[in-house]
């Protein structure tokens, strides 16, 4: 199955290093992310789950479910988990879990296996990938990574700033946007419309075509 923007995300119940996880349930009404590795004992994955750890605090103040998921089993993680606290020098702890999916029942449902990557045993194995979830269970944003490169997780949590911003407000951020900085009114409001929608006030680009599509304005939920 794969998954498209808007699509309510499956349920499932999997164990994990932390025990059974039924996915409804421990989302809850929060945001959450879920994110897939190949294998365990693995050295990019290792560098990936230490980086989230270290990272956990900003997913915690965005109101994140973390979850991460491997294809073996929930005592491997456990073993594994040891080994990326020490790459990470203690500074990437894995206090989030790490699902197990040994069937690849979750890595079919969210459609993660890539069929060119094997583990020892001749089966597929997930690839990167990301999904992030909105409150109402509905997928946000999708991305997909192959085994050999490791994702850049400051980068997804400023799309989880720009997915969060959005949600609310009927703007779109720009290149390279950051938290703080100016955001775009989306073409569909009107400048009359804009008007009582962005207290801050806009400024419209001048452009050579004179079309006034470039409407800029301060990150409408900042004081
Ligand atoms: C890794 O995590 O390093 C990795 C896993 C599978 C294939 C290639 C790299």
């Amino acid at each position: 199955m794969s998954l498209k923007l808007g699509d309510k995300v499956p349920d499932f119940v999997a164990d994990s290093s932390e025990g059974p996880i039924k996915f409804y349930e421990y989302i809850d009404n929060s945001w959450a992310i879920l994110f897939s590795h190949p294998n365990d004992f693995t050295p990019v994955c290792t560098t990936e789950l230490g980086a989230v750890g270290k990272l956990m605090p900003e997913f915690e103040k965005r109101g994140i479910k973390v979850l991460a998921l491997s294809c073996d089993e929930a005592e491997r993680h456990k073993a594994w988990i040891e080994d990326i606290e020490s790459f990470s020098e203690g500074k990437g702890k894995v206090t989030y879990p790490i699902l197990a999916d040994p069937e690849r029942e979750v890595a079919v449902k969210y459609g993660m296996l890539d069929p060119d990557e094997k583990d020892k045993a001749g089966m597929s194995v997930t690839a990167r990938a990301v999904f992030v979830i909105g409150p109402d269970k509905r997928l946000k944003l999708s991305i997909l990574y192959p085994a050999t490169t490791g994702r850049n997780f400051s980068e997804i949590l400023r799309v989880i700033d720009s997915l969060q911003l959005t949600a609310n407000y009927s703007v779109a951020t720009p290149v390279d946007w950051k938290h703080g900085e100016d955001c775009m009114i989306v073409p569909s409001i009107p400048n009359h419309t804009a008007n009582e929608l962005f207290p801050k006030g806009f400024r419209t680009v001048p452009l050579p075509s004179g079309k006034e599509y470039v409407r800029l304005t301060p990150q409408p939920n900042l004081p």
